[in-house]
């Protein structure tokens, strides 16, 4: 098992977010029709929806040394207040298959526990990236609502389905 530690990011922490993005970039392609781009770090560190607080959004990573080796996003009360949203999530390529999937999502959702009023996690999982990301959430315990929307992103053209799950209750954890 890869020996990491959890810790929120930070913009400084743009550089090594930057190198685990580049080592997936067919999921930059199947998300945007390209390679991943310079500044797709500092985005996903630092962009929030316009109607939400940037302090409601947590950047967290797990940490082998120095190397970002996985990396999530949350907005915490979006897009309602008893919601968590699920931005990305995703694994250095060279590391996955091995549990830290699993493990990121599971610090996630430690991170969440406490938060007043939280009830659900949500995901929207586009449907050009559907194949691949869609069995790691339903391992993950999330399910397909009935809402969708049109995705549209430069020539790439599909659908944004919502996926949610019931957030970590910290009085079933034993
Ligand atoms: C999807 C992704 C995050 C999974 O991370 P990972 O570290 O490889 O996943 P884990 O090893 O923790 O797997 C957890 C479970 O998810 C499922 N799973 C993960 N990847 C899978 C795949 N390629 N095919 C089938 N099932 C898969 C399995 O049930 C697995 O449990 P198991 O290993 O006991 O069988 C990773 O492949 C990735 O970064 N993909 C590109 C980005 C992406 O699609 N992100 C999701 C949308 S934001």
């Amino acid at each position: 098992m890869v020996d990491v530690s959890g810790r929120l990011l930070n913009e400084h922490d743009v550089e090594a977010l930057q190198e685990l993005l580049e080592s997936q970039p067919e999921y930059a392609e199947q998300l945007t029709g390209y390679p991943p781009g310079p500044s797709d770090a500092l985005s996903a560190v630092l962009s929030v929806p316009p109607d939400l607080d940037p302090a409601r959004k947590r950047a967290l990573g797990l940490w082998r040394g120095s190397a970002l080796v996985a990396f999530a996003d949350v907005l915490v009360g979006y897009p309602d207040p008893s919601t968590a949203y699920v931005g990305l999530l995703i694994v250095h390529r060279r590391h996955t298959r091995q549990g830290l999937g699993r493990r990121l999502h599971h610090a996630l959702d430690s991170l969440l526990v406490g938060e007043p009023g939280l009830k659900r996690l949500r995901v929207g999982v586009i449907s050009t990236t559907a194949g691949a990301s869609e069995p790691f959430w339903v391992a993950m315990g999330y399910q397909p609502t009935q809402e969708q929307k049109p995705y549209r992103y430069a020539h790439v053209v599909g659908t944004v389905t919502f996926w949610e799950r019931g957030a970590r209750d910290p009085s079933a954890d034993g």
